[in-house]
């Protein structure tokens, strides 16, 4: 697979990765196949992915320990691995909540650095900002574990236009991470912009929509009592009802290419730029071959333009979009 590089400070990644959550947590079966969510990430590999997502949220810690078990024989070596933090108060009893400052930061640091097994971490994004520590705290505190050798690199997730910019300022942003997909269009309007403007690298996050452009979620049936995606507006209530329109859309192009929908929804993403690299999420082997292979789709000019035109989704991304953008 095609590799591209993330910001000034030149982090290479495979064009697509690996989003591993769902293989913990939040989602229908998480934690339920250990050893198929392992052969996924090894046939990752096997197929050129290097860009494996992570978080100390996930689980919480289970998924930054699978990724460990992944990660043997040499493997680490060959593998860009981004986890987060920022979501946990380790100074309070583990608490969830979001603290940026750089006590908290030294804890999660050495809890995901012993969970994945290894000496450092490529890419250390901030998951949510923190409105209680000036962003110039937080960066200051990664740029030191940057000259300590514990990160690589860092990023940030969900990070308002100016909160970008002024962490740029202390230290280069390598990658922005923020949901982008055919359903959700949020960053093309400032974020995205800025961090162009910045050189930073952009990663987006649910390319799918936690599974709903591929076509495969028609119902909330299919979704076990705890899944979050029964709790996200665009899934509940009428909305799912209401959006399966837009993948109608999606899928009347995939049909026209010979592809699935997923992939049409991965290779608009991709056409957006040489400077994005989605990271969708799977547990599957046979789901993973063929997100990989939406990297060879090519869509035309024309039906890349239907795309840009589907229907606007029925319902806010999250049930509170507060810590969003900020
Ligand atoms: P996230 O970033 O939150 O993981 P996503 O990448 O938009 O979200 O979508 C992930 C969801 O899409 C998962 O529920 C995944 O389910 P599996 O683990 O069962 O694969 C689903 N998914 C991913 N690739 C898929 C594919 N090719 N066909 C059908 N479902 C797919």
């Amino acid at each position: 697979m095609e590799k591209i590089t993330l910001g000034t400070e030149k982090l290479e990644v495979s064009r697509l990765g690996l989003g591993c959550m769902g293989m913990s947590a939040f989602y229908t079966g998480a934690g339920a196949d250990e050893g198929g969510s392992i052969r996924t990430i090894h046939r990752a590999i096997d197929l050129g992915v290097t860009f494996f997502d992570t978080a100390e949220i996930y689980g919480p810690y289970t998924n930054e320990e699978l990724l460990a078990k992944a990660f043997t024989d040499g493997r680490r070596e060959r593998v860009v691995i981004a986890t987060k933090f920022g979501t946990i108060l380790h100074r309070q009893n583990d608490e969830r909540g979001l603290d940026g400052s750089p006590d908290n930061i030294r804890l999660s640091v050495e809890g995901s650095l012993r969970r994945l097994q290894t000496d450092y971490i490529d890419l250390y994004y901030q998951h949510r900002m923190d409105p209680g520590t000036p962003i110039e705290e937080t960066v200051g505190a990664l740029k030191e574990l940057i000259g300590e050798g514990k990160i690589r690199h860092y990023g940030l997730s969900e990070a308002a236009p100016e909160t970008i910019k002024r962490a740029n300022d202390v230290h280069p942003v390598t990658a922005i991470q923020t949901e982008y997909s055919l359903w959700t269009r949020d960053p093309e309007s400032a974020v995205l912009p800025t961090a162009r403007d910045l050189g930073i690298g952009f990663v987006p996050y649910s390319p799918l929509g936690r599974g709903f452009l591929t076509g495969t979620i028609r119902s909330l049936d299919q979704l076990s009592d705890d899944d979050f995606r029964r709790f996200n507006p665009r899934f509940a209530g009428d909305n799912l009802e209401a959006n399966i329109r837009i993948v109608e859309q999606v899928d009347a192009v995939a049909r026209e290419a010979g592809a699935k929908p997923g992939q049409v929804a991965l290779a608009w993403l991709l056409s957006k730029g040489d400077d994005i690299a989605p990271i969708p999420g799977t547990t599957k082997v046979e789901n993973l071959e063929q997100n990989v292979a939406a990297a060879d789709l090519d869509l035309s000019p024309e039906q890349l333009a239907r795309l840009d035109a589907v229907a606007a989704p029925v319902g806010d991304r999250y049930a509170d979009m507060s810590p969003l953008n900020r």
